[in-house]
């Protein structure tokens, strides 16, 4: 979440030609820890959860993503600004895709203001290197059409579009007309990047989610390149994670209502979602990921948060690892502190501000590599000089955190949250999207506008009656065991190394 500290790991990520160690269902030659390994601690609602994302065994990967089809929001999404927004988007099996994005003037996305038609050609090119599981590909834009769906943004966007615009210079739009921006044949009235461009098609991934056991009708996921959180910087952007994902329409989830609202939509028609109750933040009890994770950056990582509402305490704990199913742990961070009341937000509709600060933190390297970045370090600048070891957990709060991890404590984070109830009627907490530049938003106006990946509610309880010390140690000397032989298997059998790649990892994000 948020934490923030501007965790600049430096960290050697190995890995080798022909392995599958990103797939999904492999059997890679990790397997064994994932059986050896019952962490967390106790089968609590919250650990079974997470534990059900380690497993992964409900998700597989398409590569490379067959993308043909129709995709739909499964909800109001926010972008940096803020924008809310629903996609429709098409892909054909001829390369051309036509994508509907509808925009709003409300968090709920009941009120449509406007929608653009964006039609193109889009091809894959090849697995991402940088953001493993996901594919690259390359697009065309042929066509953008514009529809205002009230006067008032009619004259707004006239007047937006008169500074890139030559045609509309003369024209004002009305509401309710199709205007064309750029035309079939590729020339453009506008000059397209001022406006409109659209850089997520550079990074795709689809998913198949098999929910309630039913193995024959999964849920199709198409994950976009994220959106910059710097909205000058945006059309240039090269995403480096994801957006909210979206579903094929022939086969979302059966309770997503916002999925066939806007399955059924068209320019002249756009969706309006239900109105919904704005619920108040409330942070108190626990929070776990609902999947695995990716940040800016190639960061995989699960969370699961403490908020103890008596004295605004919390606890985060952030599970990373090496790979986009988060099978393969690098290392674990606990960081603990206090955080502020929950003011609202004047500049992003539905949003609550908080300040967090990180007071106490413990870290455990566990894989070969961040062990030894961490003994290379001189000086008692992260915990104990050279007494790292694989599975085994230091305190790092009493030397100010960790340099070699770019951990400086105390940190403060200005963060925003909202929270939303899923078809399933649980809480889902949502906090700001991480600077895309890998900065953290250590001053009040580098605030997000935006959210990442929501955190669902596992207990309203905050108590952790379940972590006694000895079962800790008990666990630490699990992973201890099984990650190092694991670590050595995994590099004789595969072989040559391939690629080792020194990656630059700002995180807690
Ligand atoms: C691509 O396929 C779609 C739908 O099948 C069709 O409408 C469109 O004309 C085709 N475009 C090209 C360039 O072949
Ligand atoms: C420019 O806009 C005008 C008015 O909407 C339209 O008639 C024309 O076709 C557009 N030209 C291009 C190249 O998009
Ligand atoms: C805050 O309350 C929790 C739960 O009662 C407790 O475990 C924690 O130690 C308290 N923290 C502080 C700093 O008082
Ligand atoms: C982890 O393993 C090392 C030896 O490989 C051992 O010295 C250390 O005590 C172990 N730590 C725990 C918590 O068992």
């Amino acid at each position: 979440m948020y934490m923030t500290l501007t965790l600049l790991l430096v960290t050697f990520a190995c890995w080798t030609a022909g392995s599958n160690l990103y797939v999904a269902n492999g059997r890679s030659p990790r397997l064994a820890l994932e059986k050896s390994l019952s962490w967390p601690p106790k089968d609590t609602q919250c650990q079974h959860m997470l534990k059900r994302i380690h497993n992964g065994a409900r998700v597989t990967v398409q590569m490379p993503p067959n993308i043909e089809g129709h995709w739909v929001s499964t909800s109001c999404e926010v972008r940096p600004g803020p924008e809310f927004i629903t996609r429709l988007y098409r892909f054909q099996h001829n390369h051309t895709f036509q994508a509907h994005q509808f925009y709003y003037a409300d968090n709920h996305c009941t009120v449509p203001t406007y929608t653009l038609v964006i039609q193109g050609r889009v091809f894959m090119r090849q697995a991402s290197w940088l953001i493993l599981g996901g594919t690259e590909a390359d697009y065309h834009i042929q066509r953008i059409q514009v529809v205002c769906h009230s006067a008032s943004k009619a004259k707004e966007l006239s007047r937006r579009l008169v500074q890139s615009c030559e045609e509309t210079k003369s024209t004002s739009l009305e509401p309710n007309k199709i205007y064309e921006l750029c035309s079939e044949d590729g020339s453009c009235n506008c000059s397209r990047d001022a406006i409109f461009s659209m850089p997520e098609l550079q990074l795709l991934r689809v998913e198949k989610q098999y929910v309630n056991r039913n193995m024959e009708q999964p849920v199709e996921e198409l994950f976009l390149g994220d959106i910059d959180t710097e909205p000058h910087r945006r059309m240039s952007y090269r995403p480096s994670s994801y957006q909210p994902p979206l579903q094929n329409i022939k086969s979302h989830e059966h309770n997503c209502v916002a999925c066939r609202i806007i399955a059924r939509s068209d320019e002249f028609h756009p969706p309006s979602l239900p109105p919904q109750l704005e619920l108040t933040v409330h942070l108190h009890g626990q929070w776990v990921s609902q999947r695995c994770e990716v940040r800016p950056d190639a960061i995989f990582l699960t969370r699961h948060f403490f908020f103890y509402d008596k004295n605004n305490t919390w606890e985060g704990h952030y599970y990373h690892y090496s790979d986009p199913v988060c099978k393969h742990p690098t290392f674990s961070i606990f960081a603990r502190g206090r955080y502020s009341h929950g003011v609202h937000s004047t500049r992003v509709m539905g949003g609550t501000e908080f300040v967090f600060k990180v007071t106490h933190m413990r870290v455990v390297p566990m894989d070969f590599g961040t062990t030894s970045l961490l003994n290379m370090f001189n000086g008692n600048e992260c915990g104990a000089h050279g007494s790292w070891q694989i599975g085994m957990e230091q305190d790092v709060t009493q030397t100010n955190g960790c340099n070699a991890l770019g951990i400086r404590l105390p940190h403060v984070e200005y963060e925003l949250f909202r929270m939303e109830q899923d078809t399933h009627g649980r809480y889902l907490l949502y906090n700001g999207q991480r600077p895309s530049d890998g900065s953290s938003p250590t001053l009040p106006d580098k605030r997000a506008t935006s959210y990442q990946t929501p955190l669902v509610q596992c207990s309203t309880n905050s108590q952790k009656s379940d972590l006694n010390p000895d079962q800790h140690t008990k666990q630490q000397q699990k992973l201890n065991n099984s990650c190092f032989p694991v670590y050595q298997s995994y590099g004789m059998e595969n072989g040559v190394l391939v690629a080792c790649h020194l990656l630059i990892m700002y995180f807690f994000g």
